[in-house]
């Protein structure tokens, strides 16, 4: 326990910057539930709090977009040139010629709650895949060990957790005795998190000796990397690039050698996918341009009027949406560590359980509070160079957000169907469809067999006939 003087300053500290209810319960505390506060307490910094407190809570004010953006460049998921042919070729090789040389790591941030699929565990572990029930996990396990045999070579795997599902993401990788892979390849680290307040400022607690606390988002990943050593460790393996993904996205195409090899080639810091929107008020990021600078605008923060505005030829004028998968420089994050940056802040009205002040839990069924949270794509602006190349939706992007209906397990499992489908196809295999054109079969194609449409061609003849109403998984 802490001495009285210790303690007194403590109280001071508290009360200086309104937040002495964090030690209400202190009379009530045995020894190592005071021991566990005062840890939690003293690993904040009041000072940044009450920054954040007066822009994000007390002066808080949406933010407003910039007074001047641009729709920002991309290139096409097919060259539209000759000259754009041949750099997309000699991307290609310099791609598989980097990722053959392990100077490629897969990076994926799986620190989430995933509130919204309300699955019991970290995400990774839920079972999404159309036949074999394969988990997210071993589904990119599987795709890391096929890129590895494919080019001869060993890709590491960072997986970025947070304190919250850390030890259960440990457990599940033991459990699967990693699936397969070698353990020595799989760094599993933490990323921080802050914590959550009450609508006018105050730190809650989540219990009488535990302060309210979430992960600060995925934009935590670039400090995580450093803090916790994964880049002096990716140094010291030769690693100089990471193909970041989110881990609810079974689609991802990891190690993309186009994506990598014109990051590369355009020395660029931090690169990214994009979709064309489905629509004007998609809710995925904008990319725009400001000041030269590759920028994401959030779907709540592009006025309607510009959502809607349209090119001549009727597309959108902002139709590159943002969808969580970047080619990322080691160089580029230990730069902004070194340079002690900080990526700035969003407020969410969330629902957050706390208990008031006679201790009692509360399970708020209205916003009852704020998160905190730093996006990724908030650091592409402070790239010195960033691509964008544009990729299609049924080949890479099926969020696996909530259980059902839009961008949910059940469209993720179909979509992952229909792309087994097409792949087949485009081989010449025949494929029974329903008379709304779906498939008529559940279809599932493991990394191991193929990575891309392509790698198909070349196992056509392991390949069986596919009846309507069948199942089968390729493996
Ligand atoms: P989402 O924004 O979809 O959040 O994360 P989520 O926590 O998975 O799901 P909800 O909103 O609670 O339903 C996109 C990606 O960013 C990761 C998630 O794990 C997911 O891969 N993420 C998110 C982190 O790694 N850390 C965070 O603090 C937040």
């Amino acid at each position: 326990m802490a001495p009285d003087k210790d303690l007194q300053n403590l109280k001071n500290v508290l009360k200086k910057h309104n937040q002495s209810h964090l030690l209400a319960f202190w009379p009530q505390m045995d020894t190592a539930q005071k021991q566990n506060l005062l840890a939690q307490i003293r690993r904040l910094d009041f000072d940044t709090i009450d920054q954040w407190l007066a822009d994000y809570v007390r002066d808080y004010t949406p933010a407003h977009p910039p007074h001047h953006f641009t729709p920002a460049p991309s290139y096409a998921p097919v060259p539209a040139d000759p000259d754009q042919e041949k750099k997309y070729t000699e991307a290609r090789r310099l791609g598989e010629k980097l990722t053959s040389q392990g100077k490629v790591a897969a990076f994926v941030v799986a620190g989430g709650q995933g509130t919204r699929l309300g699955f019991d565990g970290p995400k990774g572990n839920f079972p999404v895949s159309p036949v074999r029930n394969k988990t997210l996990f071993q589904i990119f396990a599987e795709t890391i060990a096929a890129v590895s045999e494919k080019y001869h070579t060993v890709c590491p795997w960072y997986v970025m957790t947070s304190p919250l599902n850390y030890h259960a993401t440990k457990d599940i990788f033991e459990a699967n005795d990693y699936y397969n892979l070698d353990r020595k390849n799989v760094f599993i680290f933490r990323q921080g998190t802050l914590p959550s307040f009450d609508l006018d400022g105050k730190i809650l607690l989540a219990e009488k000796d535990t302060i309210a606390s979430s992960p600060g988002g995925h934009g935590g990943s670039l400090k995580a990397l450093y803090d916790s050593r994964a880049i002096e460790n990716m140094k010291t393996q030769g690693v100089e690039y990471l193909s970041y993904w989110h881990i609810d996205n079974p689609l991802v195409n990891l190690f993309d050698p186009l994506f990598i090899g014109l990051h590369v080639l355009d020395a660029a810091e931090m690169s990214s996918k994009a979709l064309i929107k489905t629509g004007p008020f998609e809710k995925v990021g904008n990319f725009c341009l400001i000041d030269g600078k590759v920028t994401v605008i959030e779907y709540t923060d592009l006025p309607d009027d510009l959502a809607q505005k349209q090119n001549p030829d009727g597309s959108l004028l902002f139709e590159l949406g943002s969808i969580g998968i970047h080619v990322i420089s080691t160089s580029f994050v230990e730069r902004l560590n070194k340079d002690g940056f900080a990526l700035p802040l969003h407020r969410a009205d969330k629902k957050i359980p706390h208990i008031d002040e006679n201790g009692n839990l509360i399970r708020p069924t209205k916003p009852n509070g704020i998160k905190l949270e730093s996006f990724v794509f908030d650091a592409i602006p402070l790239a010195s160079k960033s691509i964008i190349l544009q990729t299609q939706r049924a080949e890479e992007f099926a969020p696996t957000k909530n259980l059902t209906g839009l961008d949910s397990a059940q469209t993720a499992r179909q979509m992952m169907i229909d792309r087994a489908a097409d792949w087949l196809e485009a081989a010449g295999v025949n494929i029974p469809r329903k008379h709304d054109g779906s498939p008529d079969c559940i279809l599932e194609i493991a990394p191991g067999f193929a990575l891309t449409r392509e790698d198909l061609a070349e196992k056509l003849d392991r390949i069986p006939r596919i009846g309507p109403g069948e199942k089968l998984c390729l493996d």
